[in-house]
C-alpha cells in the first residue's frame, strides 16, 4: 500500500514537473519519495536552484515559505497547512522594531524559525548549522539573537567577543529535554556517545558531547567510529540513523522529543496535494507572497547564504 501510493507519487511528480523538498524530520516514506532532504539550511540553499516549475515542501510553514522567497517564480504549495512552527510566531515585527529604535547599532540576527513577516525587520538570517559562523562573520559587535535563546546561548559561547543580547523564546519540543533525562539516558546506555541538537538547553547542550544541526548530528554519526548515540533532536533522527547504519545503536535521549507539527504530515498529504497541483481545485496549499514581501524578506536570507556560505 505504501509502496502503490509513493509510486503514484513519482508519477505524478513527473507528470506535472513537481520537486519535493523534505526536511529530515519527516517520516521515512516521505524521505524516500522526495527530491531533496536535509536540514533547514541545506533545504533554503537547494530551494533556490530547483529546476520544476512547482515545489511541494513536507515540513513547516517558514519552510516553504523560505523556498518562495527562494524561488519566487515557482508555484510552492506545503504538504500539510496545519504544519507550523510554534517557535516562528513566538516574536512579531512591532516587538522587535520596538528594540531596534531603542538601540539602533544592535543588528538583529533571526534564526530562519521566524515568520516573512519578522524577517523584515531583521539584518540577517540564521540557521542551526550556519548560526555561529554568520555571527563571527558579522561586521557587528552588537547583536540581538531571535527568537531562540538556547540556541542563541550557544553561539554566545562560540563567540564571547561579541555583545548578545537574548530574549525568552525558543523550541517547545527540544526546550522540554531536562538534564535530568539526559543523566538517565547516559546511565542506561553508558557507552553512547551524546549528539544534541543546539536548541536544547546549555544544561544539556553542555554535558552532550556535540552540539549542532540536524545535519551536523546525522554526520558526526556517520563518521563516528562509536557504535552506539544517544540523539537528542526529534525523534525521527534516531530512527532515520538506525535506518541508515544497521550495526549501530541509536537510542532517543527522551520520548518527549516529537514535533507534532513535523509529524503531521503524512504520506496521503504528499499523494493528494500532488494529485491536486495544476487542477486549480484549491485542495493544494500555496505559499501566497507579494513581491513587495518577498523583497522585503528576502535580505535577511540572501545575507546569511552571502555570510554562511
Ligand atoms: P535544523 O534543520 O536547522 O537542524 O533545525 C531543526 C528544526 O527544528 C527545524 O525546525
Ligand atoms: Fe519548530 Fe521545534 Fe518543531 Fe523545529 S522542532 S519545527 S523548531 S517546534
Amino acid at each position: 500500500m505504501i509502496n502503490d501510493i509513493q509510486r503514484k507519487i513519482i508519477r505524478l511528480k513527473e507528470e506535472k514537473d513537481i520537486c519535493i523538498l523534505a526536511h529530515s524530520y519527516q517520516a521515512k516514506e516521505i524521505i524516500e519519495i522526495a527530491d531533496i532532504t536535509g536540514d533547514s539550511y541545506k533545504l533554503s540553499v537547494e530551494a533556490a536552484k530547483v529546476k520544476s516549475r512547482n515545489i511541494l515542501m513536507c515540513g513547516v510553514h517558514f519552510m516553504a515559505e523560505t523556498a518562495k522567497m527562494l524561488s519566487p517564480q515557482k508555484h510552492v504549495f506545503l504538504a500539510n497547512p496545519l504544519a507550523g512552527c510554534p517557535m516562528a510566531e513566538q516574536m512579531d515585527a512591532q516587538m522587535i522594531s520596538a528594540i531596534k529604535a531603542k538601540e539602533p547599532d544592535r543588528k538583529v540576527v533571526c534564526y530562519i524559525n521566524t515568520t516573512a513577516a519578522l524577517k523584515e525587520v531583521c539584518d540577517v538570517c540564521v540557521t542551526s548549522s550556519s548560526a555561529v559562523k554568520i555571527v563571527k562573520n558579522m561586521d557587528a559587535e552588537k547583536i540581538l539573537f531571535i527568537p531562540d535563546c538556547n540556541l542563541g546561548a550557544f553561539v554566545k559561547k562560540a563567540c564571547p567577543d561579541k555583545d548578545i543580547m537574548l530574549l525568552q523564546g525558543g523550541c517547545p519540543t527540544h526546550a522540554r529535554v531536562t538534564k535530568q533525562e539526559l543523566e538517565e539516558a547516559k546511565r542506561l546506555h553508558p557507552n553512547a556517545v551524546v549528539l544534541v541538537h543546539p536548541e536544547c538547553r546549555p544544561e544539556v547542550t553542555e554535558n552532550a558531547d556535540y552540539a549542532g544541526s540536524t545535519s551536523g548530528i546525522m554526520e558526526y554519526a556517520a563518521k563516528s567510529d562509536a557504535k552506539e548515540f544517544i540523539i537528542g533532536t526529534e525523534i525521527s533522527i534516531a530512527e532515520h540513523l538506525q535506518y541508515r547504519y544497521p550495526d549501530k545503536d541509536f537510542y532517543v535521549l527522551s520520548k518527549d522529543l516529537i514535533c507534532s507539527n513535523m509529524k503531521i504530515t503524512t504520506l496521503m498529504d504528499v499523494y493528494k496535494t500532488c494529485e491536486s497541483i495544476g487542477n486549480s481545485d484549491g485542495k493544494a496549499f500555496e505559499i501566497e507572497m507579494t513581491d513587495e514581501q518577498i523583497a522585503k524578506a528576502k535580505v535577511c536570507i540572501d545575507e546569511m547564504i552571502r555570510l554562511g556560505g
